[in-house]
């Protein structure tokens, strides 16, 4: 592969990951709707609680599947040096943010309520990391 042309396959990543940011962003949408509830003291939206912890691992299990398609695209298809660049280093403490998200998120599903805003914080800092490096990703595009 030449890496100055690398093809179509160069955009399965940016394209599997803008699906990833989309789904992470429905997911937060749902998080906050839970966070007006409890913190209102209203009932939250029917079904919104289990749409969010069965939608939640999804999404982050696909921003961890995202992290490791860019590495290898970067490294196999562009020949680049793992995480040489800015978008990689904080698409990766974005992930790192997620992992602690979701146990955090396995956490309160056993009811240690106390976590929710903690989980909730994070999520927000993790969604907003991840859009930063989304645009500087942007800019690799080949
Ligand atoms: C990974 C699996 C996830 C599980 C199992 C999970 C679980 C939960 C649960 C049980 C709550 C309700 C807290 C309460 O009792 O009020 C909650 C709230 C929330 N979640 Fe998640 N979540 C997950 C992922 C995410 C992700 C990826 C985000 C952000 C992108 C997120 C953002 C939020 C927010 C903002 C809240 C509101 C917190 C608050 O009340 O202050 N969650 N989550
Ligand atoms: C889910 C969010 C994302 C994660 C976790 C992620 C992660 C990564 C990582 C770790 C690399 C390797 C670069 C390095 O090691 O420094 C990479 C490469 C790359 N990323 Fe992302 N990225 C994400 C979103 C995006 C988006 C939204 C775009 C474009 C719009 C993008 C475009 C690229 C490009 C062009 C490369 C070079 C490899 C290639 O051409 O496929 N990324 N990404």
């Amino acid at each position: 592969m030449d890496p100055k042309n690398p093809g179509l396959l160069a955009y399965l990543h940016p394209a599997m990951a803008t699906v990833c940011l989309l789904l992470c962003f429905v997911v937060l949408r749902q998080g906050l709707a839970q966070r007006r509830a409890r913190l209102r003291k209203t009932p939250a939206p029917a079904g919104n609680l289990k749409r969010h912890s069965s939608l939640g691992p999804w999404a982050v299990g696909l921003f961890l599947a995202s992290l490791v398609g860019g590495l290898g695209s970067a490294v196999a298809l562009r020949e680049w040096a793992p995480l040489g660049t800015w978008h990689g280093r904080l698409a990766l403490g974005a992930a790192i943010l997620f992992g602690a998200v979701w146990l955090l998120g396995r956490k309160l599903l056993d009811n240690h309520k106390a976590l929710a805003n903690t989980h909730g914080v994070l999520g927000l800092l993790a969604l907003f990391l991840a859009g930063v490096a989304a645009m500087l990703g942007l800019s690799l595009l080949p």
